[in-house]
């Protein structure tokens, strides 16, 4: 995407955003220079990266086919980022007609490309906010007529909960979200980690800090503490890869090396 005056105002172009960076990675076009010339240092650094974010998408495909065959026709996406081919509500509406999604982001660029590729389709809706206030995002969510509190609900909160730094404490957002769910709904996690790492993903970390937001890995013990009192349901939290692959026989062998843990649990 080139600065052809079609973004929203508030979109800064001089600095590289979280999304458009991830958008580049993936192959999307709704990403400036600067993103792209940061998303080049990163993978120098990091050649498993573009790896990782695929690995990522394809668990959220995965475990979302997965939420739709319990019975959940309700989704909550949280830092859902730029949509791609495949997004959550291409894949639960494919099995679930009937399924609503709301996306909801920070970044206005994100936000503005959900919007444009939605259109007005009635059972999605998408929000601009921010993951630090989940009362504002379940209440807003409520009020576009997409969540019934009362019925069984999906949170999904994949590769965004390592934008939260400890000290705007992402265990109790998670927490509050999860107050939130009757029994029967899900929560979803995917977050990258330092375990098994080598030292040239920490210095691809400290890159992350140029974007508006730094990257905070986290041990599988730290990870795994965001479901609470949840019930992970098999294989509990794992390498992205391991997470129930479509193709068991082709076991990934090094699954350690897209740094990053996904896991699904049950209220
Ligand atoms: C790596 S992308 C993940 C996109 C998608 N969920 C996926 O897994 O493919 C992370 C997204 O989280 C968004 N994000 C970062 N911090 C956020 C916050 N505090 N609240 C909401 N969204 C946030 C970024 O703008 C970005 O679009």
């Amino acid at each position: 995407m080139e600065h052809s005056g079609g973004q929203p105002a508030e979109v800064d172009i001089t600095r590289p955003s979280a999304a458009r960076v991830y958008d580049y990675f993936l192959g999307g076009a709704h990403n400036f220079e600067v993103d792209r010339q940061l998303a080049e240092q990163i993978a120098g650094l990091t050649p498993n990266l573009a790896e990782t974010m695929r690995a990522n998408r394809s668990f959220l495909r995965r475990a979302v086919r997965f939420l739709v065959d319990q019975g959940i026709d309700q989704f909550l996406d949280i830092g859902s980022g730029i949509p791609t081919v495949g997004n959550v509500h291409e894949v639960a509406q494919a099995a679930q007609p009937r399924a609503r999604v709301v996306y909801v982001d920070v970044d206005p660029v994100a936000v503005a490309q959900s919007r444009a590729i939605l259109g007005d389709d009635e059972r999605t809706g998408v929000l601009q906010a921010d993951l630090r206030e989940p009362d504002e995002i379940v209440a807003q969510a409520v009020k576009l007529g997409l969540v019934d509190l009362d019925r069984p609900l999906a949170i999904l909160l994949a590769g965004v909960l390592h934008f939260i730094p400890d000290t705007d404490d992402p265990a109790g957002i998670v927490a509050r979200l999860r107050s939130l769910q009757v029994p029967g709904g899900f929560l979803l996690i995917s977050h990258a980690t330092q375990d098994g790492q080598p030292p040239e993903v920490l210095a691809a970390q400290r890159l992350s800090s140029r974007t508006d937001t730094t990257i905070n890995l986290r041990t599988h013990a730290e990870i795994a503490g965001f479901f609470g009192d949840l019930t992970l349901v098999e294989p509990g939290l794992v390498y992205l890869s391991r997470w129930r692959p479509e193709d068991p026989a082709g076991e990934d062998e090094h699954p350690e090396r897209v740094g990053a843990y996904g896991g699904v649990a049950r209220r």
